[in-house]
């Protein structure tokens, strides 16, 4: 599938799939048609901790319809290469590490008969008991080597006890984040096809390439033997990074099994057991200040969970390290592993529970120390990365915080502020204004791409890119035709094809600023040879880039994004109902090649960000061992008429950091500090410090009646 747009770089040129998008042209990976296609259904486990002793699969079997059912004896036997991710072992031990990990599966002819079988296999458990609960003092805590994206597990740059006991002021509290899941808006979905003696996904996925290799390995095939396809997603967060999820696995096993091609989409409440989903946090946060209000000490102490069968350890303090100045620093994850589905990246992982923290304690320190909290963020600022001296390729904290303020119309508090920077009541309601830093790290990843002239003036420019809604597919063929030198209209753009070549996922942030670096030098080399006289052959000029040398030579400055979220919360004085009247985000990010996708993933970052402030949260019930709300009538995601008025700035910035075309990566700093601006805005309306969320309508009401 090609698409061609006019545009250039920085233009807010619509979005080159749009169309096809709400007219249905569009193809997910459900909706692939394929001849003699067959359905698969997983079967999930119902204990939450123990072993399959039997499973009767005759009732199943004599379904009308049913071809196969799959059990840890009679699956394909799966490789585990090195660094395989254990959640993709699917069905290759007896052992149930977590309630709703998959035991079984049904194939069948139609969905209807995969769906109503998979409900008479009976699965015979040898249950042992389970423990589901992250607590501060559980007796299996322990201190990771590393947590994800290589930060430390332990690490400090000095005695921060010492320095926290000779400061003037020290603000010692504890922060709670709950557990967040994955809901975007298709759930997962692959088709698969053993053909070509190879094997084609079509998948509902953040990295094509990545995945490919992934299931190569697990299936002993050479990694071009496996196709995967993804041209369009309904939204990933994190969750359709296929290198550790089971489900493009399950469909390639069935098919392989029943000899058909096989299509799995999971149903919304399987989510909550298969995709990955953010840890609950508990976190000790203690600032030092001295009487200038000049940090003295920030020590960071973080508890959260994984699974019995894989160490994933969100970075929760990873932030702490960065964002502002102050002599000494400690950083200490600790981690339990319980009898619980693997948590995953989620938008922004580590990050967003961590700046929630670091972001009310900083709020509680400006209130401790009766000065503005801007104020206070600008006094913190550094010049160089705290933990390593290096310099910043760009940061722009301060003038992100100086321009929210003006443009909120934020006033100051502190001791010399007056009765306009109090909480004002108005009609039954009681309103209070919040602020916070955002801060999330840009990486970028070396990818390939190519890019092809034709000899009827066309020109054709692959990567196997993801949009999984970003906009990647529109801001990548502003790129090209930028590089190129010609009209949109004149470039065909794939994307979503593994067999395009090496690239980078959609995740960390690194699309667009990993894929468009290719992209640019792989059309303007062909552009330079062009130019230079080369013919076109009557099969095209084709030129291949591969960014990764030139990745790897741009130096070592620190490289992050920054931004400053402002909200204004009102609450019912007489039932807590919150509304968030509005919110302000500006966000700095290199060059924006869009500002219209951009303003666009802008926006759902913060509408996540007031989901993580007031309405997600995933209860475990201890009971069952299981989460008890797992679906969206129970798990609350916010909704158009839950949103206020949101505003974003995006300020101009240029990054040292030697991308060709600037752009540093904004999908999760979108997210961050939102939830903290929001919980401090709260704080301020009702005088109630909150530091759990999501907050719930009964703690405002219980704030309210302790006025
Ligand atoms: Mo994102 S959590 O890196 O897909």
């Amino acid at each position: 599938m090609s698409t061609t747009v006019s545009t250039v770089v920085g233009a807010g040129v619509e979005r080159a799939d749009g169309v096809d998008k709400v007219t249905g042209e569009a193809r997910y990976s459900f909706e692939r048609r394929v001849p003699d296609l067959a359905y698969v259904v997983p079967v999930p486990a119902t204990v939450a901790r123990g072993r399959v002793r039997a499973v009767d699969s005759r009732r199943a079997l004599a379904e009308p319809g049913v071809l196969a059912v799959l059990d840890c004896e009679t699956a394909p036997r799966l490789e585990r290469p090195d660094g395989t991710h254990a959640e993709l072992l699917v069905l290759q031990s007896a052992e149930v590490a977590y309630r709703g990990q998959i035991v079984a599966a049904v194939v069948a002819t139609s969905l209807e008969s995969a769906r109503e079988a998979a409900s008479l296999v009976e699965v015979d458990y040898e249950a042992r008991p389970h423990d589901v609960e992250l607590r501060a003092e559980h007796p299996d805590l322990y201190v990771p080597e590393s947590a994800n994206a290589g930060v430390p597990g332990e690490w400090s740059d000095g005695d921060v006890e010492e320095a926290l006991t000779g400061s003037a002021t020290v603000i010692d509290e504890t922060y709670t984040t709950a557990t967040e899941h994955h809901n975007p808006m298709e759930p997962h979905a692959c088709t698969a096809v053993w053909e070509h003696d190879g094997l084609t996904l079509y998948n509902s996925d953040q990295g094509p390439y990545m995945t490919a290799g992934a299931v190569a390995g697990l299936f002993g095939l050479a990694p071009e033997q496996v196709r995967v396809v993804a041209e369009y997603i309904g939204g990933g967060f994190g969750s359709k990074a296929t290198m550790s999820r089971p489900t493009a696995i399950l469909a390639a096993m069935a098919a392989k099994a029943v000899g058909r091609p096989v299509k799995l989409a999971l149903t919304r409440q399987q989510m909550f057991a298969l995709v990955s989903y953010r840890p609950p946090s508990i976190q000790r946060v203690r600032i030092g200040a001295d009487d200038a209000g000049r940090f003295t000490a920030i020590d960071h102490e973080a508890i959260t969970q994984t699974s019995r069968i894989h160490e994933y350890v969100d970075q929760i303090g990873a932030s702490t390290r960065i964002v502002y100045q102050a002599p000494v620093r400690r950083v200490v994850h600790r981690v339990v592993r319980l009898d619980v589905p693997t948590p995953g990246f989620m938008r922004g992982p580590g990050h967003a529970s961590g700046m929630f923290a670091l972001e009310v304690a900083v709020d509680e320190l400006a209130q401790r120390l009766d000065v503005d909290p801007v104020a206070l963020r600008i006094a913190n600022d550094t010049d160089v990365e705290p933990w390593s001296g290096r310099e910043f390729s760009s940061r722009s904290l301060v003038e992100a915080l100086q321009t929210g303020a003006e443009r909120f119309g934020w006033i100051p508090r502190g001791a010399r502020s007056g009765e306009a920077a109090r909480p004002r009541r108005e009609d039954g309601w009681i309103v209070g204004t919040g602020v916070a830093a955002a801060h999330h790290p840009d990486y970028r990843f070396g990818s390939t791409a190519r890019a092809r002239a034709l000899p009827d003036g066309r020109f054709e420019v692959q990567i196997a890119a993801s949009d999984i809604g970003t906009g990647a597919r529109t801001v990548l063929l502003q790129v090209a035709a930028d590089a190129l030198g010609v009209a949109g209209e004149r470039i065909s753009l794939i994307i979503g094809h593994s067999a395009s070549g090496q690239a980078m996922m959609a995740g960390g942030s690194m699309g667009t600023s990993s894929w468009s670096w290719p992209v640019d030098m792989a059309c303007r080399d062909l552009a330079g040879r062009l130019a230079a006289g080369e013919r076109i052959p009557p099969e095209g000029l084709e030129v291949r880039a591969d960014s990764a040398e030139a990745v790897k030579a741009a130096g070592e400055l620190a490289r992050h994004t920054f931004g400053a979220s402002f909200a204004e919360v009102a609450a019912d004085v007489r039932t807590g109902e919150v509304r968030v009247r509005r919110m302000l985000g500006v966000f700095a990010a290199g060059t924006i090649v869009n500002a219209r996708t951009a303003r666009s993933q802008f926006y759902g970052g913060m509408i996540m960000a007031h989901g993580q402030a007031l309405l997600e949260r995933t209860e475990i019930d201890p009971g069952p061992g299981d989460f008890a709300n797992h679906d969206l009538a129970s798990y609350h995601v916010p909704a158009n008429a839950d949103i206020g008025r949101l505003e974003v700035v995006m300020l101009d910035e240029h990054d040292r950091s030697g991308h060709p075309v600037g752009v540093k990566g904004i999908g999760e700093l979108s997210m961050m500090g939102g939830a903290a601006a929001i919980a401090n805005a709260l704080s301020h309306a009702t005088g109630h410090r909150f530091r759990d969320v999501p907050i719930r309508i009964e703690d405002v009401r219980a704030a309210l009646r302790r006025q």
